[in-house]
């Protein structure tokens, strides 16, 4: 592993290279398992995508064990794309898609590529038997373009379901439903879109959430809005009338207001706990991540526990995290901190608190406004603003700070602002008006990585 100043306290990174979306995330044989996309030969991601592989008895020791699904058969030749997992007995089923961009004058949208939905068998640690071809690019509807992945498999009963997300050929998302009895025959029940919402849609997920159905997508071409859809591509879900075979898509809402929020995943604890794991990064940002240079890009956000209430999904750090508070102290206006930490406050006016001289969380009662804004370029790697309205008249602030990277749950987590950040200088300094609160400098999770015996 790369040791840095940068490197993260309470978010799993690459050991090194490159990583995005949250793949195969399952609770299977006593361990949590958390798979991610993952480009080691480059922090980049310039080339072959595999499944990087961690694994936690608890949320709170990891050990990192490889790359366990590499691509190169006959069904995934490029990459092996995104993806999740289905326990069964000693098997985890990996679902995800192989991808194959063939040489030539292609689009690699209507022509020139291959994008095969795959199952192939875990064992905890490898990979065994054959990768299952499920469905080609025959298989899908002839409307879809070549742009159809990312398999989200669940089963329910004795019934599996799985969604695709898909581009189709009027440039319109959607995502496929399918069904099978087995978990290898499939038969598509129903795509599920909306009118004017997007070209694709990525790395869908369907669950049930204190008996609301949701689903959720990574929408891109969505309109920019001052206060929504900031970012160059959006994740959000969709609450559904009913169960995804007859649901109809409510109003769209993004999980996470910040820079730094894209294809997330959940998955179900054994206490029966709804988590999500989104990817704290974003494809095409105009922004960018110094740690490039030294050798890797991109971390995971903190498992993020969901509940329902009052027509919207609240998150909040699982519970296991809380466990890493040290001593709570008063937050004075001014203090020189360590990370990670976690602060707390609240405000009944106009609030302000400022970390490491240029990264700034304001609130705005009058408009109900919360904005994160950097001054500090260099700070923010070109990060400029975010802001949401929020409801109700006081702020409640529950900050996260990582080494690089803060999580911000606001109001019992309403809303959620993500970002990463570069501060050169270490402790930092917190800068606060018109808040009430205190901190904890926190542990960090034990991460290792899996020896050769
Ligand atoms: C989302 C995504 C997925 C794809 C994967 C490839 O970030 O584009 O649709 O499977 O990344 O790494």
């Amino acid at each position: 592993m790369i040791s840095h100043p940068w490197r993260q306290g309470l978010h799993l990174e690459p050991p090194q290279g490159w990583l995005n979306d949250p793949n195969g995330l399952a609770y299977f044989q006593h361990r949590y398992h958390v798979f991610f996309q993952f480009c080691p030969q480059s922090a980049g991601g310039v080339g072959a995508k595999c499944w990087g592989h961690y694994e936690s008895p608890d949320l709170v020791h990891w050990t990192y064990t490889g790359a366990p699904l590499q691509p190169g058969g006959l069904y995934d030749l490029g990459d092996a794309y995104s993806g999740s997992a289905v326990a069964q007995g000693d098997t985890l089923w990996l679902y995800y898609t192989g991808n194959y961009k063939a040489p030539g004058p292609h689009d690699y949208i209507h022509t020139g590529r291959h994008h095969n939905t795959i199952r192939v068998a875990f064992d905890g640690r490898q990979c065994q038997g054959r990768k299952q071809l499920l469905l080609s690019n025959l298989d899908y509807p002839r409307h879809c373009t070549l742009h159809v992945r990312d398999p989200k498999v669940w089963q329910e009963g004795q019934m599996w379901w799985m969604v695709l997300g898909a581009r189709d050929q009027a440039d319109r998302g959607e995502v496929l439903l399918y069904r099978s009895p087995d978990g290898e025959k499939w038969s598509l029940e129903r795509e599920l879109k909306k009118a004017d919402f997007g070209y694709m849609w990525e790395c869908p997920d369907c669950f049930c959430l204190d008996g609301q159905w949701l689903l959720s997508v990574s929408p891109q071409g969505l309109p920019h809005g001052e206060t929504c859809c900031q970012n160059v591509y959006q994740s959000g879900y969709f609450p559904l009338s009913a169960a995804p075979l007859e649901g109809e898509l409510g109003a769209f809402a993004e999980w996470d207001m910040g820079f730094d929020f894209y294809a997330p995943q959940s998955f179900a604890a054994p206490d029966g706990r709804r988590l999500l794991v989104g990817w704290m990064g974003m494809p095409d940002a105009t922004y960018h991540n110094p740690t490039v240079p030294l050798g890797w890009q991109h971390c995971l956000t903190m498992p993020r526990e969901l509940s329902w209430k009052e027509g919207r999904v609240y998150q909040r750090p699982a519970r296991e995290m809380e466990g890493l508070c040290r001593l709570w102290r008063a937050l004075p206006e001014t203090v020189e901190v360590k990370t990670p930490v976690r602060v707390q406050a609240r405000a009944k006016g106009p609030a302000r608190l400022t970390l490491a001289e240029g990264l700034h969380l304001e609130y705005d009662p009058d408009q109900r406004l919360f904005a994160m804004t950097f001054s500090d370029s260099a700070l923010g790697g070109g990060r400029t603003v975010r802001r949401a309205r929020l409801e109700g008249e006081t702020l409640e602030l529950d900050l996260w700070v990582d080494n690089s990277s803060v999580e911000c749950y606001l109001n019992g987590g309403h809303t959620v602002f993500s970002t990463r950040f570069y501060p050169i200088h270490t402790p930092i300094r917190l800068e606060s008006q018109g808040l009430e609160g205190h901190y904890a400098p926190l542990r960090t999770l034990q991460v290792e990585e899996m020896q050769e015996s």
